[in-house]
């Protein structure tokens, strides 16, 4: 299990550097718990998103996308029992102040001062703003700590709109919010995140075949952006830790530069949601009305992108010297290709080199021009972003309309012709 502080910090700030996450509101000093995605983060994050809801959605039958609100009812949430037992043990440090979870700190002394705690509190950690303009008990609203409620309320509009037959889901991506006692570790715990998530119904004598089946599919999504069977480690999650609303929950877990954590969950929520809302089913053809189970597999986005980072993340030599580069697997690398001019102040290479990148961008449009320093900096530069593949334009290109195709993880370099480019490179 990697504890690596200094893999932590060599992320984060190859993160900042090469824009692909920037602490929020960082000219104000921050505000912990929040992270802003630059434009290589936001194009990783999209990747991550599209393939999983190509997976997920597009490519199935069974499935029904959604984009609910973020604002919603208190009411959902007193019926989904949120209010009630979404809390995390508190403690208070009597002297400075400073508050922790408890499950975070030994002993009954603050590990900042050694003070002395006060007695633990619940607190509960959903973030609570008003509506309209009256600021009393009726004008109370939340921000969704989960994007499953958003689905549950939507249970009936989608029967409906769609009349699916069971078993079916219903998937959303979206950010949640949790007032986090202690948002630390980079995009681990953090107080705005993004979550993806699935509710699957079905009949409840079924469900250990649909948990099975969920826990495969899984699986088959990690493997394609690039996690293997050793990187993540399932851990059924024992009585007593799981949430209010579970029977079973397996985490699937990643070791993090920090330690070995949850990266996503995989949970039987029985039909307690649906219970709680007053939703049930017609099976018009067994003239049956019944609550439907529901298993949800839960990804959050940033997790994801964390720990993607921390996988991929290389130090190596090439050619004598030192280097820095994310094996990123090709469908989720923010860049695909790179296209360089051999040399900037060269007009002809430059023409040639801008329409090679224009042809590339018609087919695959995360493509880069880059001419500035020497190409062994802008090679490096790409390795730092992920970018599996690199052109360059030289002389004999305008010779023979062919180009420098080089491997990211390798640095081999072929010639290729100008027309097989969007044929040869891995995307
Ligand atoms: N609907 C189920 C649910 O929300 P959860 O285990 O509390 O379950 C699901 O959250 C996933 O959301 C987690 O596995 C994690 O990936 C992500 N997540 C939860 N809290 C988070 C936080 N404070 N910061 C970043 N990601 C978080």
């Amino acid at each position: 299990m990697k504890n690596n502080q200094n893999l932590m910090e060599k992320i984060v700030s190859l993160a900042k550097r090469r824009g692909f996450v920037y602490q929020g509101s960082e000219i104000y000093g921050g505000l912990a718990g929040t992270w802003d995605y630059g434009p290589l983060g936001v194009a990783l994050k999209n990747n991550i998103k599209n393939s999983w809801w190509k997976k997920f959605v597009d490519d199935r039958e069974d499935m029904y996308g959604l984009d609910a609100s973020i604002l919603m009812n208190a009411k959902v949430w007193e019926a989904s029992g949120h209010l009630k037992n979404f809390t995390e043990r508190l403690v208070e440090c009597k002297e400075c102040k400073k508050q922790f979870r408890a499950d975070y700190v030994e002993g009954k002394n603050c590990p900042v001062c050694k003070g002395e705690f006060a007695k633990e509190k619940q607190f509960n950690e959903m973030f609570e703003t008003n509506f309209g303009a009256s600021k009393d008990s009726t004008s109370v609203a939340y921000l969704r700590p989960e994007t499953a409620q958003g689905i549950f309320v939507n249970f009936k509009n989608i029967i409906d709109s769609f009349h699916p037959r069971l078993p079916f889901g219903i998937a959303q991506i979206g950010k949640a919010f949790r007032n986090e006692i202690n948002a630390r570790d980079f995009l681990f715990r953090t107080r705005e995140f993004e979550q993806m998530e699935i509710e699957y119904f079905f009949r409840g004598e079924e469900w250990e075949k649909h948990f099975e089946n969920w826990r495969t599919w899984s699986w088959e999504w990690l493997n394609e952006i690039g996690f293997t069977k050793d990187s993540v480690h399932e851990l059924e999650v024992p009585d007593g830790n799981r949430a209010h609303y579970s029977y079973k929950t397996i985490d699937f877990e990643y070791d993090f530069p920090f330690g070995r954590s949850e990266l996503f969950g995989l949970a039987y929520r029985t039909d307690y949601d649906l219970k709680n809302h007053g939703l049930d089913y017609l099976d018009d053809v067994a003239g049956e009305k019944f609550i439907p189970h529901v298993i949800e597999p839960s990804f959050g986005v940033d997790r994801i992108v964390f720990a993607i980072l921390s996988q991929t993340y290389t130090e190596d030599e090439l050619g004598d010297e030192g280097r820095v580069y994310l094996k990123l697997p090709a469908n989720i690398a923010p860049v695909k290709v790179a296209v360089f001019p051999l040399l900037k102040n060269k007009p002809e290479l430059v023409k040639k080199a801008r329409e090679v990148y224009k042809m590339i961008r018609k087919e695959i449009p995360q493509v880069m021009f880059d001419d500035n320093g020497n190409i062994g900096k802008r090679y490096r530069r790409q390795d730092e972003i992920g970018t599996p593949n690199c052109i360059t334009i030289d002389f004999d290109t305008l010779e023979d309309n062919t180009v420098t195709l080089r491997d990211r993880d390798t640095g081999g370099q072929k010639r290729i012709k100008v027309e097989e480019i969007v044929s040869s490179v891995s995307i």
